[in-house]
């Protein structure tokens, strides 16, 4: 069984990481308006994976006997000024993500919950990967490279 707190702590990040995969989808639809095909999928993906993140969370919970929990999704944008603003959106939404993990991790440490502790390791490895990802994109299109052409060093 999980201490009350970090069962909490996860149930709200099952509501942040739904919440990411929503705005991922969004930023996907502006990238389709501009006709930028290879980007809109790279967001689409992200999405998937967000929803993943959810839902290991989420199976998580029930398979310690644990409640899960779904909280309320606000509406995500589909419009925004320029590539540069979504990827630069999306490096502070995962810098607050790492930050949520971090403090899971220490919460669950200071309530000796040593399998909570553990089952946030895997997340907080994906977080350095996360946010490293949207550091490279924000330096590829402060390169200046044509979007388009950008389409080929997007991230598989
Ligand atoms: Fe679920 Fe991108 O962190």
């Amino acid at each position: 069984m999980l201490s009350t707190a970090l069962t909490q702590a996860l149930q709200n990040q099952i509501g942040y990481e739904f919440a990411a995969s929503q705005t991922y989808l969004g930023m996907a639809a502006y990238f389709h308006t501009q006709n930028l095909e290879g980007w809109a999928t790279f967001f689409e993906k992200q999405s998937a994976e967000e929803r993943e993140h959810a839902l290991k969370i989420f199976h998580f919970l029930l398979e310690t006997g644990s409640a899960a929990k779904l909280p309320a999704i606000a509406e995500a944008p589909v419009q925004y000024s320029s590539a540069l603003e979504t990827v630069q959106k999306s490096l502070e939404q995962e810098q607050r993500v790492t930050k949520s993990f971090q403090d899971m991790a220490a919460l669950a440490l200071k309530e000796a919950d040593f399998t909570g502790f553990g089952f946030l390791q895997w997340f907080l490895t994906e977080q350095v990967e996360e946010e490293a990802t949207f550091e490279r994109l924000i330096a590829l299109i402060e390169s200046g490279i044509n979007l388009f052409q950008a389409e080929n060093l997007l991230p598989a």
